[in-house]
């Protein structure tokens, strides 16, 4: 049976004024897909996810989410977005994590936008998801770059969102705490939620994910892990959730 999309491109370009950022790209993602989206810097990773976001104009070709056209989606709540640089929080930026979770509860309220107590259980809840229910009191900026992206994950969390897209979310965070925050990412992937992960440092995402897009204008590689290993052998390591791998072979 033919599996759900998630996300369809066909045929995608782009440019900023006359420079060609993007040329002609067409893949998909299946609902419950774990697809890391690499590039060199300045390939046109976040431009590319911008477009699929519904946040620049496409220039031509069609992107779907789920199945409906981005300029008639209207569903944005089942779609959570972690940008580039999220976490280069000022120090001194006053909000609580409990208040930054809460942020992400508010883009869907109507007015009155409190927070009552069935927001506070699931701002916990979001919390404890990512590991981070300790410190919902402190300042967003007194934590460490790691546990601010965690809270960020939380932050997109709580709209409870179908997929989830994340734009290099570990620059600058030590080695341990990366592989512990795509573990993280590899449990809320097998809980259902399909993501779509930027990087570009493909050595450090094979071992998560199950699709892999490898873009430089243009789209040079798409397939699965195990076509991705024999396309490049050299960044190609084994995947470590074998459940992922049983799904690929269908
Ligand atoms: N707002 C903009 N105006 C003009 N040019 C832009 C703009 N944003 C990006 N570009 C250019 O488009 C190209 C692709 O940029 P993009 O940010 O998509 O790359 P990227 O793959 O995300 O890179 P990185 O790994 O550094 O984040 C680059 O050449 C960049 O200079
Ligand atoms: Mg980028």
């Amino acid at each position: 049976m033919e599996k759900e999309k998630a996300i369809q491109l066909k045929n995608v370009c782009f440019s900023f004024g006359n420079a060609k950022v993007l040329k002609d790209i067409t893949f998909s993602a299946d609902k419950g897909d774990f697809l890391g989206l690499i590039g060199p810097n300045g390939s046109g990773k976040t431009t590319l996810l911008k477009l699929i976001l519904g946040l620049y104009p496409l220039k031509c070709g069609s992107i779907k989410l789920f199945g409906t056209e981005i300029t008639s989606f209207r569903d944005w709540s089942r779609i959570g977005y972690i940008p580039q640089k999220a976490t280069n929080i000022d120090t001194i930026f006053p909000a609580t994590v409990k208040e930054v979770v809460a942020m992400g509860l508010l883009s869907r309220k109507k007015f009155p936008k409190t927070i009552n107590r069935k927001d506070d259980k699931e701002i916990n809840a979001a919390l404890k998801t990512v590991g981070m229910d300790e410190l919902r009191n402190k300042r967003i900026g007194e934590l460490s770059g790691g546990q601010q992206q965690r809270i960020f994950i939380a932050r997109a969390l709580i709209s409870k969102p179908d997929i989830l897209f994340l734009d290099e979310p570990t620059t600058g965070v030590d080695q341990n705490t990366q592989e512990s925050f795509y573990r993280l990412l590899g449990e809320l992937n097998q809980k259902g939620i399909t993501i779509i992960l930027i990087s570009h440092d493909i050595g450090k995402i094979t071992k998560y994910v199950n699709k892999i897009a490898s873009l430089n204008t243009a789209l040079e590689f798409y397939g699965s892990h195990s076509e991705f290993c024999a396309y490049d052998p050299e960044h190609c390591h084994d995947n470590i959730d074998q459940h992922r791998l049983c799904l690929d072979r269908g």
